[in-house]
C-alpha cells in the first residue's frame, strides 16, 4: 500500500514567548489531525549565535522549498543592531502582502461588539527599506521608496481577496496631502487597479483622520489598504479594538510562498513564564490550513477554540481570564478531542 508523502512545513518557533506559543499551536494541529512534518528553523538572534546571521540562508531555502512556514515572533533590538530578521525575511522572499484582519471574536470581551476589518499592509518597501545614514553629526535621513510596481501589486491582491471572499469595500489609508509623490504614487496606484474592479467599492482616508474614525466607529470600515508603516501601526490599533495582540493573526503571502505568523512580537516581558496568549498563533495557523486548503482541519479547530472559550469560558490573563498558555491549551485540545462544532 502506497502511502501519500506528508506536507513539510517550515516551522520558525522564534525567541521569547515564540517556542511557547508555537508549542501550543503545535498541539492544537495535532489533536485536529494535522500530519505535517515540520522543517524547524532558527532565526534572530538564536541564528546569529549558531550562523553568524539573523536571517540564514537554510531558512530561506527550506521556505522556497516548503513554500509554507508557520512562525513565531523574533526579537529585533531597537536603535542599533541587526536588521530585523522578520523585514529580511519579507523582502528575500518578496512576501509582499501581509494580511491582518482584527475581527470581533465571541467569548472575548472588547470595546466593540461589531468589527470585522481586514487589513492589507505593502510588506517589502516603504520606510521598511531601512536606507538610513548620517548625513553630518546629529542630520540623519531614511528613504521612503514607493514603487508602482509595488503599490498596484498590493492594491490588486486587495482587490482578489476581496471578491473572492465576498467583501464590499477597500479604502486606501495614505498621507498624500503631505508626501504628495510617495503617498501620492501609492494612492494613484489604488485608483488605478480599482478601475478594474467596478463592483467594489473604493476610497481613501488620509491616515490621521482614519485613526480618529477607527477608534470612534470601526464597524463604518471593510478592508483597508496601506504602505508598510502605516499598515504596522493601524494593524495593531485594530488588534486593540477586538481585544489585543493576543488574538490577532496575521499571514505575509507572496508569489511563491507565505508565511503565516501572529501580529503580536515577542513579548520579553512575560516571556517564559506561561502567561502568553497562544491564541493568535493559534489562529494564523488556521489562515495557513485555509491557504493550504485543508477546511476539515480549519472546521475541527474552529470549533475547539469556540467551546472552550465561548462554553467552557477559559481564557488567558490578558482577556481577563487566569488560564495559561498550556491550561488554555489544554482546555482546546479537550475540546477538539470532543469533536466540538463551532455552530452556524
Ligand atoms: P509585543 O507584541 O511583543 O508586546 C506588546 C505587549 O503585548 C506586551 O505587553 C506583551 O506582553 C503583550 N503581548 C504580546 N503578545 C502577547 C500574547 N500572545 N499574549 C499575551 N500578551 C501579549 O511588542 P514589543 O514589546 O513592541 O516587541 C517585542 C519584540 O518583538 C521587539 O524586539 C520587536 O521588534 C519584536 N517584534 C517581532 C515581530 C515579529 O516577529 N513578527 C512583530 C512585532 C514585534
Amino acid at each position: 500500500m502506497s502511502h501519500p508523502k506528508k506536507r513539510v512545513i517550515t516551522l520558525i518557533p522564534g525567541d521569547g514567548i515564540g517556542p511557547e506559543v508555537t508549542q501550543a499551536t503545535l498541539r492544537v494541529l495535532e489533536a485536529a489531525g494535522a500530519d505535517f512534518n515540520w522543517d524547524r528553523q532558527m532565526a534572530g538572534v538564536e541564528a546569529i549565535e549558531k550562523h553568524g546571521v539573523a536571517l540564514p540562508d537554510e531558512l530561506v531555502d527550506s521556505i522556497h522549498r516548503t513554500q509554507v512556514a508557520l512562525k513565531g515572533p523574533v526579537t529585533t533590538p531597537v536603535g542599533k543592531g541587526f536588521q530585523s530578521a522578520n523585514v529580511q525575511l519579507r523582502q528575500a522572499l518578496t512576501l509582499y502582502a501581509n494580511v491582518r484582519p482584527a475581527r470581533t471574536l465571541p467569548g472575548v470581551e472588547s470595546r466593540y461588539d461589531n468589527v470585522d476589518l481586514l487589513i492589507f499592509r505593502e510588506n517589502t518597501e516603504g520606510l521598511y527599506k531601512g536606507i538610513e545614514h548620517t548625513v553630518v553629526p546629529g542630520v540623519v535621513e531614511s528613504l521612503k521608496i514607493i514603487t508602482a510596481e509595488a503599490s498596484e501589486r498590493i492594491a490588486r491582491f486587495a482587490f482578489e481577496w476581496a471578491g473572492r471572499e465576498g467583501r464590499k469595500r477597500l479604502t486606501a489609508v495614505h498621507k498624500a496631502n503631505i508626501m504628495k509623490l510617495s503617498d501620492g504614487l501609492f494612492l494613484e496606484s489604488f485608483r488605478k487597479v480599482s478601475a478594474d474592479y467596478p463592483d467594489l467599492e473604493a476610497d481613501d482616508r488620509i491616515i490621521d483622520a482614519l485613526c480618529m474614525q477607527l477608534v470612534k466607529a470601526p464597524e463604518r470600515f471593510d478592508i483597508l489598504v496601506l504602505p508598510n508603516l502605516y499598515g504596522d501601526i493601524v494593524s495593531d490599533l485594530a488588534a486593540g479594538l477586538v481585544g489585543g495582540l493576543g488574538v490577532t493573526p496575521g499571514a505575509n503571502i507572496g508569489i511563491d510562498s507565505a508565511v503565516f505568523e501572529a501580529v503580536h512580537g515577542s513579548a520579553p516581558d512575560i516571556a517564559g513564564q506561561n502567561l502568553a496568549n497562544p491564541l493568535a498563533l493559534i489562529r494564523s495557523a488556521v489562515m495557513m490550513l485555509r491557504h493550504l486548503d485543508r477546511p476539515e482541519l480549519v472546521g475541527r479547530i474552529r470549533g475547539g477554540l469556540w467551546d472552550a472559550i465561548v462554553n467552557k469560558k477559559v481564557v488567558t490573563r490578558d482577556l481577563g481570564g487566569t488560564a495559561s498558555t498550556s491550561e488554555f491549551t489544554d482546555e482546546v485540545v479537550r475540546s477538539i478531542e470532543s469533536g466540538a462544532v463551532r455552530p452556524r
